[in-house]
């Protein structure tokens, strides 16, 4: 299926993307000691899926229940709201239960994460939009899923979707009564378990020998890992000051949201050495190209002149997508050389943050920088605001063929 032989994608993809490309998985060693649960079976989350929502979700399908359980959903959009009535009895039973908080979220730093995001929300932006989403089109898995799933079909609804979680995560009430986060994952776990019964029908599945039932909990924290813990260490780069208790603060809102997306406590890292130590061993490895994650990338580069005229055009994002990610990640997702853009972010990012952050002194700071801090802006306006009045919905069927 995929034009790239095994062998090209080795050769492009090095030692890095070696096991990404092979599907082959790094064994699991992660200890759950290092876990929010702190202690678990240590079951390789390779073969768990989420054994709650699979079946119902499954059953849901099979029934013909979804259409109208998609309509009824609509409504429900506050964390607060009682569930629709109407709603099946085994489904509603599910979603009472799934909408409760963790024991162990700590409302404390539920705030602080709120300040960190109010001050930090223009590079939160565009590190979600371009350092996690299109990191997200060179982790196999991930790439083959969404190609092949109903979504794949299009993007820019689906870019919303998702955008609509990077959105709500951030908001002062994200997981209070009033806030809209706690409705955006549990909607987006009955998705998951919906993608694991229909993808393994879909003419195009599996696209390699080594896929099976997609997004298990160890694909679940890969995915993890190219949102929190790859923008904390992009923050931590450029050198962005950021207090120790913001910092563990936005880990925190993350882990909340890793336990509602339905991934076992045991498998959630604790703090950010065990998350970047669960990284090192289940993200960095597996990354590698694929045709399905070049063919999304492309349509992701092109979403900003769709949306603003060209603005935010093909290469000011591809530029900024070979600086957040790489010069390897860039070549494998076929990024073309934008010299003046390149050259710019090469030289000029770096000071820029420092002015920014007050790191600098003020006066004399070129015109670049105004550039930069535009694009910042439109970015986030992209990539996060989007998501405000999008409802996100079970899906019914794979990509039509
Ligand atoms: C759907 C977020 C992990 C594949 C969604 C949606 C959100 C989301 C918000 C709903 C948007 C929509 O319906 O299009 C997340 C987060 C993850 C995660 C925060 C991890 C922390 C994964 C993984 C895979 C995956 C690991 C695949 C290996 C999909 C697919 C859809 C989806 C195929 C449905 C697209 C469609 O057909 O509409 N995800 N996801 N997700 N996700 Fe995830």
């Amino acid at each position: 299926m995929d034009g790239l032989s095994r062998r090209n994608m080795l050769k492009a993809g090095g030692v890095m993307g070696a096991a990404g490309a092979l599907g082959v998985a790094v064994p699991w060693t992660w200890s759950a000691s290092g876990s929010v649960a702190g202690a678990g079976a240590g079951a390789d989350p390779r073969w768990v899926w989420d054994p709650e929502a699979d079946p119902l979700v499954a059953s849901l399908l099979d029934r013909g229940d979804v259409p109208r359980v998609n309509q009824l959903l609509r409504t429900w959009t506050k964390n607060g709201q009682p569930l629709p009535s109407g709603l099946p009895a085994d489904l509603r039973d599910f979603m009472d239960s799934a909408r409760q908080l963790p024991s162990w979220t700590d409302q404390g730093k539920l705030a602080t994460a709120f300040d960190f995001n109010e001050k930090r929300g223009l590079y939160l932006g565009v590190l979600y939009g371009l350092a996690s989403g299109m990191m997200s089109t060179v982790i196999p898995k991930e790439a083959r899923a969404v190609y092949y799933s109903q979504g794949g079909a299009d993007m820019k609804d689906r870019i919303s979707k998702t955008a609509k979680l990077g959105y709500d995560i951030g908001t002062r009430n994200a997981y209070a009564a009033d806030g809209e986060m706690i409705v955006t994952c549990v909607k987006t776990r009955l998705v998951h378990a919906a993608v694991r019964h229909l993808l393994p029908q879909s003419p195009h599945w599996p696209p390699v020998a080594e896929e099976d039932i997609p997004i298990s909990q160890r694909d679940m924290m890969v995915t993890w890992h190219s949102l929190p813990t790859t923008v904390m260490r992009k923050l931590v780069d450029w050198r962005v000051p950021i207090p120790a208790h913001e910092s563990e603060a936005f880990l925190h809102s993350w882990q909340v949201c890793a336990h509602m997306l339905g991934i076992h406590d045991e498998y959630i890292p604790a703090t950010w050495d065990e998350a970047n130590s669960q990284a090192d061993q289940v993200l960095n490895p597996v990354l590698a190209p694929t045709n399905e994650g070049i063919a999304l990338a492309d349509i992701l580069l092109n979403l900003g002149s769709i949306i603003d005229g060209g603005i935010l055009s093909k290469p000011i994002l591809g530029a900024f997508t070979r600086f957040m990610l790489g010069d390897q990640i860039a070549s494998w997702l076929r990024i073309s050389r934008y010299p003046l853009w390149d050259g710019l972010l090469r030289t000029a990012w770096g000071p820029f943050i420092a002015v920014r952050e007050g790191l600098l002194p003020f006066p004399g700071a070129p015109d670049a920088y105004w550039l930069f801090d535009e694009f910042l802006r439109k970015a986030a306006l992209l990539f996060l605001s989007e998501g405000r009045t999008i409802s996100i919905e079970i899906p019914e069927s794979n990509r039509p063929s």
